[in-house]
């Protein structure tokens, strides 16, 4: 995928890609894309985030296996092996983000939703790869292995997992997304089907 420089082009094009080259992400490329998440809002800019940041080979195998299991429970398939899923999307990839979001209660914060305080630095996160030319997904079924993958990650109580992001360089090609036009998802000043 080509480098994005207009904005509305960016969203257009932000697409979920899930095959990646086998082609490294640089640090400064990863720089990039963490510092437009940490640039996005929180409530009370709090700033309840930390970003597990995963290359290893045999972390990201592990945490495939997990995540294939999570993905065929859902779809009631069979069980995937180990080599199944080590030619999965999360261990293909050459880097997967895991945004960590602070609980509120298990913390002392307060005053902000979890999800509403991680999931725009996600997107920021996803947009700033789009626009270098990288290809991302937001996965969240990895929640159905919660305990397994914070276990395996070392992510501790306070915190939960909001996604798994992979991050690569995409196999393919894409186009633009396709999403249903504004009038069909907007209404004005009163609610209407
Ligand atoms: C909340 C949420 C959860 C998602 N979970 C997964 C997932 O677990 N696995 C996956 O492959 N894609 C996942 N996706 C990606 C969506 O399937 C994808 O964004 C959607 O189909 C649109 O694809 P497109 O942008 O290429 O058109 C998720 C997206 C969102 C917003």
């Amino acid at each position: 995928m080509e480098p994005i420089v207009q904005v509305m082009e960016l969203f257009r094009h932000q697409r979920a890609v899930r095959t990646f080259r086998d082609e490294p992400v640089t640090d400064e490329v990863l720089h990039t894309v963490l510092e437009a998440a940490r640039h996005a809002p929180s409530g009370s800019n709090t700033q309840p985030w930390r970003f597990l940041v995963l290359r290893d080979a045999g972390v990201k195998a592990d945490l495939s296996f997990e995540y294939e299991l999570a993905q065929a429970t859902r779809a009631g398939r069979p069980s995937p092996s180990r080599e199944q899923a080590e030619a999965g999307m999360i261990a293909r990839a050459p880097v997967v983000v895991v945004p960590c979001v602070t609980v509120p209660g298990r913390t002392g914060h307060a005053g902000f939703q979890t999800g509403a305080s991680i999931y725009p630095a996600c997107q920021n996160l996803m947009l700033a790869a789009r626009a270098l030319g990288l290809g991302s997904v937001l996965t969240t079924t990895h929640r159905i292995r919660r305990a397994e993958i914070h276990a395996l990650l070392g992510i501790p109580v306070t915190y939960e997992s909001a996604a798994l992001i992979p991050l690569g360089w995409p196999g393919r090609a894409y186009g633009p997304n396709r999403r249903e036009p504004v009038e069909m998802a907007v209404c004005f000043d009163h609610w209407s089907e």
